[in-house]
C-alpha cells in the first residue's frame, strides 16, 4: 500500500507504495484511510522532540471505512464509517478496571511507535516500518483493535470527523474529563492550536464565564476569539499570569498548558487559584522538567495533572463529541482550516511549524 515515511527526523517524508500490512488479526478491523489530520505530535515526531525508532509512518488523527474484520470482530462490520483513536482501551487491564482508559496498559504505543506485543504489523522489502503514534494512518490502510475504531453515520463528511480523533478528544476532553472545568469557572489556555481551540470549545461547552487565552501567533488570537475566548493575551506583550490574575482576583479555577513546555506547566499553575488545577495536554521533549516549590503546592492545595488525550474512553466520547458537532455546539469545521492530498505532507507540516491556517487534513482517498 501507499504511505508516507519519515526515514530519519528532519527529513521530508517519502511518498512509496511498497509498504505490507498484515491482515488483522483476533478482535482487529482492517480500515482504508480517508482522512488524517496533521497534529502537532506528528511534526514533534518529524522534527526530533519524540523520539523515533526507525522508518515510521506517522498520523494519528484518521477516518475511514472498515474494509476487513478479523476473527471475534463482533461490533463493526465491513462498509461501517469509523472515527479512529490513537488511544484505544482495551477494557481489560487493570487500569481499565479503574476507568483510567486513557492509561490503558494495552494502548502504549503513542511511546513505542508499536502493538503491545512489539509487533508493528507494517513492512517493506528491507524491514519493519513502524506505527507512529499508535495509529500510523498517513497511509491507504490501518489495522486497528475494535475497540479504536468508532462507528459514525454515513452521511458525516470524514474530511472533518476525524478531528474528533486526536485534537477534539484531546481539547474537549481535557475540560470535561481531566479537570473538569464548571460552569462559571475562569480557564486560562495557553496556546491555541488545534488542541487549545478544543480547549477553548470544551470551556464554552462547560459554561465557564471567562475563558483567556495566551498565544503570540495574532492570527490564533483572532480565532480564539471567534470560537468563545472572552479575553486574549500576546504573551510577548503582556504577562498571561498577571492578567488572569487581575481578571479574576484569586487566579483561574483551570489552566491548560496546550502548547507543551516547562514554563508553560509552570505559568498554568502560577496562573490557577489556591485549590485549582492545572492541566498538562502539550507535549514537551521527554527530557524537560518543571520546578514546582513543595511547601507551596502544599499550602495552596493546587492540583497538577496530566491529559492523554483528554482522559477520553473513545466509545463513550467519540459519539457524545459527534452529537455535540450534530447539533451545531461544537465547531469542527472551522476547526479544518485546509486540505491537501497526501503527498502535500510535508507542505503541511510547514503551514502547522509557522502556525499557517489551524488544521490541515490531508485526504487519503
Ligand atoms: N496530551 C495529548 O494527548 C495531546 C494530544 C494532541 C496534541 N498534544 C500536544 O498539544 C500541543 C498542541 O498541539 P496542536 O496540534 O494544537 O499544536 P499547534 O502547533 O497547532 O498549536 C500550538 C500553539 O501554541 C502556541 N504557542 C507557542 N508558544 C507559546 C507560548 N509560550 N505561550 C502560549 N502559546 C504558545 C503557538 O503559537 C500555537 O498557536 C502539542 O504539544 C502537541 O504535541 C497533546
Ligand atoms: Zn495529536
Ligand atoms: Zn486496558
Amino acid at each position: 500500500m501507499r504511505a508516507a515515511v519519515l526515514e530519519s527526523t528532519g527529513t521530508p517524508l517519502r511518498i512509496v507504495d511498497d509498504i505490507s500490512l498484515e491482515a488483522p488479526r483476533t478482535g482487529e478491523v482492517r480500515v482504508r484511510i480517508v482522512a488524517c489530520g496533521v497534529c502537532h505530535s506528528d511534526l514533534s515526531l518529524c522534527r526530533g522532540s519524540f523520539p523515533l525508532m526507525g522508518p515510521t509512518i506517522p498520523g494519528h488523527e484518521a477516518a475511514g471505512v472498515v474494509v476487513e474484520c478479523g476473527p471475534g470482530v463482533g461490533d463493526l462490520a465491513v462498509g461501517d464509517h469509523v472515527v479512529l483513536s490513537p488511544a484505544p482501551a482495551c477494557g481489560r487491564c487493570a487500569y481499565c478496571a479503574k476507568g483510567a482508559f486513557s492509561v490503558c496498559a494495552n494502548s502504549v504505543g503513542i511511546a513505542t511507535s508499536s502493538f503491545p506485543d512489539g509487533s508493528t504489523r507494517l513492512s517493506r522489502p528491507d524491514g519493519i516500518v513502524h506505527r507512529g503514534l499508535n495509529l500510523a494512518a498517513w497511509a491507504d490502510e490501518v489495522v486497528v483493535p475494535e475497540q479504536g475504531a468508532i462507528r459514525v453515520h454515513p452521511d458525516l463528511p470524514l474530511d472533518v470527523a476525524c478531528v474528533i480523533g486526536c485534537a477534539v478528544q484531546t481539547g474537549v476532553g481535557a475540560v470535561v474529563n481531566t479537570a473538569p472545568v464548571h460552569p462559571g469557572d475562569a480557564v486560562v489556555v495557553f496556546g491555541a492550536g488545534g488542541v487549545g481551540i478544543s480547549v477553548v470549545q470544551g470551556a464554552v461547552l462547560a459554561g465557564a464565564a471567562t475563558i483567556v487565552v495566551s498565544d503570540p501567533s495574532p492570527d490564533r488570537r483572532a480565532l480564539a476569539l471567534r470560537f468563545g475566548a472572552t479575553h486574549v493575551v500576546d504573551p510577548a506583550a503582556d504577562d498571561p499570569v498577571a492578567v488572569v490574575h487581575s481578571l479574576t482576583g484569586i487566579g483561574a479555577d483551570v489552566a491548560v498548558d496546550a502548547a507543551g513546555s516547562a514554563a508553560l506547566v509552570e505559568q498554568a499553575l502560577a496562573a490557577v487559584r489556591s485549590g485549582g488545577t492545572a492541566v498538562m495536554v502539550g507535549a514537551p521533549p521527554a527530557e524537560d522538567e518543571a520546578r514546582v516549590g513543595v511547601a507551596a503546592a502544599l499550602f495552596t492545595e493546587k492540583r497538577l495533572v496530566g491529559s492523554l488525550l483528554g482522559s477520553c474512553w473513545a466509545p463513550r466520547d467519540i459519539p457524545r463529541l459527534v452529537d455535540l458537532w450534530q447539533a451545531g455546539r461544537l465547531d469542527l469545521d472551522g476547526l479544518v482550516t485546509r486540505r491537501r492530498p497526501l503527498e502535500e505532507v510535508d507542505a503541511a507540516l510547514d503551514d502547522l511549524e509557522a502556525g499557517r491556517g489551524l488544521r490541515t487534513v490531508l485526504m487519503v482517498s
